[in-house]
């Protein structure tokens, strides 16, 4: 099985923490979508005639195309690769977007799920993110999609913000659950270099984000979703039994996929490569290939990135067919670890498998880090 992911770079407004690559301006867009058009026919031996499992139109705001684009985009996908008949197709869409009819449109081209970036439902919290629509709009949304044909949908939220304090933040959470969606995604706010935020915040326009708010945040939203039914598949995940996301797992599982469009990533299980972030580079040199940069994966690359996926699923790290790649060196450093953090109480090691504790999601990317193989 492998994916695809389609990289749709325009927004209608630019979000302050948002380090995604995106263009407000729409000047391109009828030339992108044509060089994605192209891409695809270039890239179809890519992933080596295996069964497509999951097609993901992320952003950006794929939910700003025209339809007509989506559908093109989808039909020479579906002319180029081996698809699953159990496609899972899912679109990403802001709130504002939303119409009746456009759902149904989706629906047609061959999307089977919306993820829908709500992200709060105060509207304080969207103007302090930039959001381009209101809590109004987010609520108008979830309900047309719940009363479409769309079966599967997800909702993003954001937490771990100055200004959202603990009964705003269980307030957000019940009125998403109040919806009764499929596939809840819950994602600690980052401060990344050089977005607007992270301007606000060095001149102190904003205030600074703290961790304890991050970790109490995540606590929250794991005990109510939980309580509620919700699986916590993943540090930033929750689904109803059997709607994990099969884009979300392939990413986990080091599933083989395509990406298309300006900076989507791709990975053949020996090489990543990435495609530059510049919507008139990337179509000036789709036909040469000359978008793209590569990095052969090293054995402690493909060992590492095991680790740092793994450990955040609650299926957990397979430490027995870890050791087996390992050399005795590593080995040794590896069993010490995991007896320190099992004695720190951040891991629960169980049957040759390696989960982390409540404790030890708040910490996920030390522990990984800590567990790495280094070259030394
Ligand atoms: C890149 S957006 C694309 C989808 C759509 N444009 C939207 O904004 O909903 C996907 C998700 O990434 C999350 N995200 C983006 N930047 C983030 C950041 N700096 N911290 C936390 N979450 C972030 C948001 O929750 C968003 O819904
Ligand atoms: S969060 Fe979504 S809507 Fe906002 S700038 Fe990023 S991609 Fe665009």
């Amino acid at each position: 099985m492998a994916g695809i992911y389609v990289h749709v770079p325009f927004c209608s407004q630019a979000c302050h923490y948002c380090d995604f690559h995106f263009s407000t301006s729409r000047n391109t867009e009828y030339e992108v979508v044509d060089a994605i058009k192209q891409e695809i026919l270039i890239q179809k031996s890519y992933l080596e005639g295996e069964l497509i499992s999951t097609i993901y139109f992320g952003g950006g705001t794929p939910s700003l195309l025209r339809t007509s684009a989506i559908a093109d985009i989808l039909n020479i996908i579906k002319k180029c690769f081996n698809i699953s008949v159990d496609l899972e197709c899912t679109l990403e869409a802001n709130p504002d977007n939303i119409k009746k009819n456009k759902i149904e449109e989706w629906v047609d081209a061959g999307i089977n799920r919306i993820s829908l970036g709500v992200q709060s439902f105060r509207d304080e919290d969207l103007q302090y993110m930039n959001r381009s629509h209101n809590a109004e709009d987010s609520r108008r949304a979830i309900k047309l999609l719940k009363s479409s044909s769309v079966k599967n949908i997800n909702v993003d939220l954001i937490y771990g913000f100055p200004s959202l304090t603990k009964l705003a933040w269980i307030d957000n959470l019940k009125s998403l659950l109040s919806f009764d969606v499929q596939h809840i995604s819950c994602y600690c706010l980052t401060v990344e270099p050089n977005t607007p935020l992270f301007y606000f915040i060095k001149n102190k326009k904003e205030k600074a984000l703290s961790p304890k708010d991050g970790r109490d945040h995540f606590l929250i939203a794991r005990k109510i979703l939980q309580d509620s039914g919700y699986d916590h598949y993943e540090i930033s995940n929750f689904c109803k039994p059997k709607y994990q996301s099969i884009h979300n797992q392939n990413y986990w599982n080091r599933t083989k996929y395509l990406g298309v469009g300006p900076s989507a990533h791709s990975f053949n299980g020996v090489s990543r490569r990435w495609s530059v972030r510049n919507n008139r580079l990337y179509c000036n040199g789709v036909q040469d290939g000359s978008i793209y940069k590569e990095e052969i994966l090293t054995r402690h690359n493909i060992i590492n990135e095991y680790i740092l996926t793994s450990i955040r699923t609650s299926s957990g790290l397979n430490v027995k067919n870890l050791k087996n790649t390992l050399k005795k060196s590593e080995l040794n450093k590896f069993n010490l670890e995991i007896n320190k953090l099992e004695n720190s109480n951040l891991i629960i090691f169980k049957d040759e498998m390696l989960y982390l504790s409540e404790d030890g999601m708040m910490l996920s990317d030390n522990i990984a880090t800590n567990l790495f193989v280094t070259s030394r």
